[in-house]
């Protein structure tokens, strides 16, 4: 449960948030990033997006909420004489609008990539450097919006210009300014990896923010993204998201080609990966195949109660964006509660917790150590249920466990693994 003083500093920094109605719960799509082979190698083509498209409608991914398709850094290519950028002919040969459309008529909406320097951050396999919006977001802004553009994601690589370095809080209100411009809605997605803790201010301008480096496919790299996490629940809310980083869910299998990804981490720590995305109500932005998933993926991305975690509103939502300011309830991060105590380390198990409708509470018992170890949750670190009996339902396997009083334990949870429950009280 979030504490009141932690909740009354939530809606003081929910004051200024940007306010075009978009974000009142973290996006969920699919992004090219990880999927033709490794992260960065997929330099994506009109039909491979419209083959995901059909896809997520086939497998039932659209109809579970995962409603983006969002293009990373492969598809822009030059400016043309008016300064209009222009994606890659060989790629999209009928251009980006052709791709929206057909994307649009599958019911997904639209995201496309750039970047606030000069060039962006990857060649897309090319050998020439791609141009970034610097000097031009106005017009691109605007010529996003022709396409039929929802998404923007900007990045922040070739931001030292003539020598001076830009600065982010500069860039990116200009950005969002002239995204409004446009009249048309997009949800904005800053990416310039946590420079000057964009949790602290990026609200006014954006949707949802990196909060840190690339979510590379390997345990490291996942581990330190949750604990960097911690204590970063106050500055998100309705409007304004703790970006993570994508999803590296599962995804192919490995081959000799050093361009095809095999995946980085074990289905344990997959499956972690995915909980606490939930818990974090962080956007989920899946980068790997989505046409041709492993067990795992499935086991994640069609878990509808686990993505009723990361999409609870909190309550009654009103969707218009003059109550968008006021509405604290829509949506919430989790955090860390504590610590149990299960090995000499003091951080080896930790207690993560989620608020959600009806007084409910999403809690993952999370092993951070390099062993097995069995994990006890006391209910006094949830405010006034210590004396109740609480209502498992583990979120994983999509089962009633029991009720308990005082304290549950889970078992034998694997090192760099999670057990998660929905937890109400019974009585
Ligand atoms: C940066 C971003 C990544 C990706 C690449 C594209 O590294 O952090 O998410 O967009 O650029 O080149």
């Amino acid at each position: 449960m979030i504490p009141t003083l932690l909740l009354a500093l939530t809606l003081a920094a929910f004051a200024q948030a940007l306010n075009n109605g978009l974000g009142l719960v973290p996006p969920m799509g699919w992004n090219t990033w990880c999927t033709l082979g490794r992260c960065g190698r997929d330099y994506c083509d009109a039909k491979e997006v419209m083959s995901v498209a059909d896809a997520m409608v086939e497998n039932g991914m659209r109809n579970l909420g995962w409603k983006y398709i969002n293009l990373d850094d492969c598809w822009a290519d030059h400016r043309d004489a008016n300064g209009t950028i222009v994606a890659d002919p060989s790629r999209f040969p009928d251009g980006i609008a052709a791709v929206v459309k057909y994307v649009n008529s599958k019911g997904f909406k639209f995201g496309l990539y750039t970047d606030a320097g000069e060039y962006t951050c990857s060649t897309g396999g090319r050998h020439y450097k791609i141009p970034g919006s610097y000097g031009h977001y106005e017009q691109d802004a605007q010529t996003y919006a022709s396409w039929g553009v929802e998404y923007v994601k900007m990045d922040w690589c070739n931001t030292k210009i003539n020598g001076t370095k830009l600065d982010p809080k500069v860039q990116y209100a200009q950005m969002s300014k002239a995204l409004n411009a446009t009249g048309k809605p997009i949800f904005f997605n800053s990416c310039e990896w946590g420079v000057e803790s964009p949790w602290e201010w990026m609200k006014m301008y954006a949707n949802s923010w990196r909060s840190g480096d690339d979510h590379a496919d390997n345990w490291k790299s996942t581990a330190g993204i949750i604990e960097h996490n911690a204590g970063l629940s106050k500055y998100a809310g309705p409007g304004g998201w703790n970006d993570p980083d994508f999803l590296m869910t599962g995804g192919e299998g490995c081959a000799d080609d050093e361009n095809k990804r095999c995946p980085g981490m074990t289905d344990v720590e997959y499956k972690t990966e995915f909980v606490m995305w939930c818990i974090l109500a962080a956007p989920l932005l899946v980068a790997t195949d989505v046409r041709n998933m492993t067990d795992i993926q499935k086991q994640a991305l069609f878990n509808a109660e686990l993505i009723a975690v990361n999409q609870d509103k909190m309550g009654t939502v009103h969707e218009n964006r003059n109550l968008v300011r006021r509405r604290f309830f829509a949506g919430h991060q989790g955090d860390r509660l504590g610590f149990s105590n299960c090995s000499s380390k003091s951080d080896d198990c930790q207690i993560w917790a989620k608020n959600l409708t009806d007084n409910a509470v999403a809690v993952a018992l999370f092993n951070a150590g390099d062993s097995t170890h069995n994990i006890t949750f006391n209910f006094t670190l949830l405010p006034g249920w210590d004396s109740k009996s609480v209502h498992f339902r583990d979120l994983w396997e999509m089962k009633d466990v029991g009720s308990f009083q005082h304290s549950f334990t889970a078992n034998d949870v694997p090192s760099h693994g999670v057990a998660v429950y929905k937890l109400t009280i019974s009585a």
